[in-house]
């Protein structure tokens, strides 16, 4: 469990209602505070709303300790917010839920068990027999390229292919949506580049709806629909821009006039935000 679990939120407000026509993701109202040792409220996320199409790749930029891990652990369910909710496919968040597939940095892989069974925990828990399981497991190995690495345990395997098997064991899932806190960002540049590329392959094969977080601007533009700008102190959003770039993106598209405005933009937000720190 992260470490905003570890402190108890303040009081939770009552749940909003929610409409019809929900978005996958919907963020409404959400405050998150937390209890100094000194007795004072510390605001680690304050009245953030926003929402999330299905099928979108959102990407969530901002500066560090601006929010970013909170609010994919308070969608996740680890933790629970002070005020507000969050509702994925129309229902409320109230804990954690194999509707939610997770990616970390830090790599969350179980040591004990091969790449195969790591991909085919969930669906084993989930009571899904043997031969429909093999059937996702070897579809995930192949679309994260591991075939060769299915009996493998992760220490024998690099970094990348950790957060390969990470990625397939989320989507074995099949998740209504797929939460990822700076999956790359313990990666060396170049293996980056290549998972960059290897995940927006499988998003476009899964049409899986995708929060993720990162510190890497042009990450944030290379793999996102819609980039969601946060400021610090409050943690709060700050502005939502559409990335304007045609799909399919490659990594030559970084040298484009448009990524470069979209990356001007962004760096603009986000120092506007440093120097209301000072
Ligand atoms: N358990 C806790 N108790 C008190 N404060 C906390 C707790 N967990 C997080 N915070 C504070 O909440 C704020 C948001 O933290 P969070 O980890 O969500 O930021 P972040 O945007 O993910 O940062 P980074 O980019 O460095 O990963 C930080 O100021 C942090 O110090
Ligand atoms: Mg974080």
């Amino acid at each position: 469990m992260g470490a905003v679990a570890m402190m108890q939120p303040t009081s939770a407000a009552a749940a909003a209602p929610h409409s019809e026509a929900a978005p996958r993701l919907r963020v409404e109202n959400v405050s998150l505070r937390y209890q100094t040792p000194s007795g004072s409220t510390f605001s680690a996320l304050e009245q953030v709303s926003f929402e999330v199409p299905d099928q979108q790749f959102a990407v969530i930029v901002g500066p560090s300790g601006c929010g970013k891990s909170s609010l994919l652990y308070l969608t996740a369910g680890l933790a629970e917010p002070s005020a507000g909710a969050i509702y994925v496919g129309g229902a409320k968040v109230e804990g954690p839920g194999t509707d939610r597939g997770m990616v970390f940095q830090s790599y969350t892989l179980f040591p004990w068990l091969t790449v195969r069974e790591n991909i085919e925990f969930g669906l084993k828990r989930r009571g899904i027999g043997a031969a429909e399981r093999r059937e996702i497991v070897e579809y995930y190995l192949n679309e994260v390229g591991l075939k060769a690495f299915a009996d493998n345990h992760p220490k024998q395997l690099s970094g990348g292919m950790m957060q390969r098997v990470a990625i397939a064991r989320a989507l074995a899932n099949d998740p209504q949506i797929l939460l990822m806190d700076e999956p790359f960002g313990a990666l060396d540049s170049q293996t980056r580049l290549q998972m960059q590329q290897l995940l927006l392959r499988v998003w476009e094969h899964s049409k899986k709806t995708v929060v993720f977080v990162t510190h890497d601007i042009d990450e944030a533009i290379l793999l996102g629909d819609r980039v969601y700008v946060m400021g610090a102190r409050p943690g709060r959003i700050k502005q939502i821009l559409d990335v304007p770039i045609a799909r399919p993106r490659t990594l030559d598209m970084v040298m484009e006039a448009q990524f470069i405005g979209m990356k001007r933009q962004i760096l603009g937000l986000l120092h506007d935000d440093l120097a209301e720190l000072h």
